[in-house]
């Protein structure tokens, strides 16, 4: 059985006190979350603060990104090894918001990947198709293009401890969420393409997270389906009562 993953993703989001605070609520709350894994990533400067109020505790620290470089001259970049020592051990990787925005690649993807299992972070790869490839009927083959290219030379052990996260571009932030059918389909899929690229007990071991517009009234239905182990949340993982209510639901 997969235990399910509830993620906040902060993205650029709050200041030190609000961190604290959101921070502050979910771990008062978070023990009796027991049967999930509850991880919180806010943005790289707040990982030292909210990482002491979790203490850890049952919620995990993770971030929203990182270089594949191990260090050196790269203004601006934060190394696997420097969100290690701020405590997270998990790494969101290839979020639509860095594949569109800053157009990073699958094989930048892969480059982080391999850095972040080599440093012994966790990472959270993201795929997702945009509005028009879901309508050209182009789904499965952008998701197999994105996990083919951001997940090459990953070991079958590694594998098993990758998180994979379903976004629908169009889905994010957008309050269109996919139904637990389109989510299902996708997952199930993702699911099918690690046991053909790995075996079936590596497939069964990988959590794959649903991403994109995902709120209390909506995770259980989509938290239900066989194959959503867990949720990648936005807007609503900045409420704790929200956070709180989904990692209920799952
Ligand atoms: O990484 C989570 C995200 O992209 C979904 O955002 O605001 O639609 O929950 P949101």
């Amino acid at each position: 059985m997969r235990k399910p993953l509830i993620a906040g993703n902060w993205k650029m989001n709050l200041d030190g006190a609000g961190a604290t605070a959101l921070a502050r609520a979910i771990s008062d709350a978070s023990p009796s979350y027991g049967k999930i894994d509850l991880l919180v990533c806010p943005p790289f400067v707040y990982l030292k603060t909210v990482g002491s109020v979790l203490n850890g505790g049952a919620a995990l620290l993770g971030a929203q990104n990182m270089s594949h470089e191990k260090s050196g001259a790269f203004t601006g970049e934060i190394s696997a090894s420097m969100l290690k020592d701020c405590g997270a051990t998990h790494v969101i990787l290839g979020h639509s918001e860095r594949r569109h925005i800053y157009k990073e690649t699958d094989a930048d993807m892969n480059k982080k990947t391999l850095a972040a299992h080599a440093a012994g972070l966790v990472p959270i790869v993201c795929v997702g198709e945009l509005l028009e490839e879901r309508e050209a009927g182009r789904t499965a083959e952008v998701i197999r293009t994105q996990f083919d290219g951001s997940l090459a030379g990953v070991s079958a052990e590694l594998m098993a401890a990758t998180v994979i996260a379903y976004e629908p571009v169009w889905a994010i932030g957008t309050g269109k969420v996919a139904t637990p059918q389109q989510a299902e389909e996708v997952h199930a899929d993702l699911r099918k393409l690690i046991a053909e690229r790995y075996n079936a007990a590596t497939a069964d071991q990988v959590r794959i997270l649903y991403g994109g517009s995902v709120k209390p009234d909506n995770a259980a239905e989509l938290l239900g389906q066989p194959n959503v182990d867990g949720a990648l949340i936005g807007g609503a993982s900045l409420k704790a009562e929200d956070f709180l209510a989904i990692a209920a639901a799952g």
